[in-house]
């Protein structure tokens, strides 16, 4: 028997990994027609697992708002999709019909983008609008929804959230509406929340206070969570896994740990090498 042997004999049976709460596999897609078409996603593959916060980074123009806009069916008109197949708590989402996307959108996946203000309906108090999701989520009454949305913004750290529900998106600095965004992806109870670039033009201090709720919400509400960001250093203070993008392509994944200590992929290194002059500077 060959010691290799003996070990195999030895080990203790592998107990399955629960299975991932989305799976991008293969997916491939591009712009224009014909002649005209122009290739940009290449074989996107990656998983979220369960509870998880997983982050994808990469240069702009890499794909990353392109792939998470297909997650929720909400991808350019333009876009033509070529193959690959994207599952969502074992269910086909690319094969699903208009009113299952319907129900998944919202409520099972929700997504925070980077222009908060611009999200928001500026002529509606903020309480409104979120109100006006707990109706349609929960099928709530008027009042339990207004005092849904009110908790909504206490939840996401909003001082005086009972006086902030009554003003208006133009009364809230970015990094509050910000929080308002959060809010109401959270009233949605989503099992999956995608956030694309939630800091990006939130000042220094701002940021690591969004990206701290977006850690503490996680980890209390046991959310899974897809993080799009061009910065590593929040990938390393949140992220369990990140996935490295460029040029439509995803050249690295693996756990954050592993990727600062070992990249394999030259991008990744050169982006690591980046983001470490950045922290010095
Ligand atoms: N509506 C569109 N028509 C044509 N090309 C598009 C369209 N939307 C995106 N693209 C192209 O698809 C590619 C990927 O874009 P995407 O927005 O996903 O990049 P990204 O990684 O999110 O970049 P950023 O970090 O700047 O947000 C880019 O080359 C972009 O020019
Ligand atoms: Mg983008």
């Amino acid at each position: 028997m060959t010691s290799t042997h003996a070990i195999e004999q030895e080990a203790p049976a592998a107990t399955a990994a629960p299975s991932p709460i989305l799976t991008v596999d293969g997916y491939s897609g591009g712009f224009g027609r014909g002649e005209d078409y122009r290739p940009v996603l290449h074989e996107v593959s990656f998983t979220v697992a369960r509870g998880e916060l997983t982050a994808v980074v990469g240069e702009t123009g890499s794909g990353k708002s392109l792939t998470a806009m297909s997650i929720l069916g909400i991808q350019p008109p333009a876009f033509v999709r070529t193959g690959g197949r994207m599952e969502f708590a074992g269910r086909d989402l690319l094969g699903c019909g208009d009113q299952e996307m319907r129900t998944v959108r919202g409520r099972r996946i929700s997504m925070v983008f980077q222009d908060a203000r611009a999200a928001l309906n500026p002529v509606f108090p903020v309480g409104t609008q979120l109100a006006d999701v707990a109706k349609r989520h929960h099928g709530m009454s008027r009042a339990l929804a207004r005092e849904a949305a009110v908790e909504a913004l206490r939840s996401v750290r909003i001082p005086e959230p009972g006086r902030r529900a009554r003003q208006y998106p133009h009364e809230f600095s970015g990094g509050m509406a910000q929080r308002v965004m959060i809010a109401m992806a959270l009233l949605c109870e989503p099992e999956l929340l995608i956030l694309d670039e939630p800091t990006t033009g939130l000042d220094v201090t701002i940021q690591a206070e969004i990206m701290d709720l977006i850690t503490e919400l996680g980890r209390s509400r046991g959310l899974s969570t897809l993080l799009i960001t061009h910065d590593l250093g929040v990938v390393a203070e949140t992220a369990q896994h990140v996935v490295v993008m460029r040029q439509g392509r995803v050249v690295e994944t693996g756990t954050t740990a592993g990727l600062f200590l070992t990249p394999t992929d030259s991008y990744t290194r050169t982006l690591l090498a980046a983001s470490r002059l950045e922290a010095k500077s």
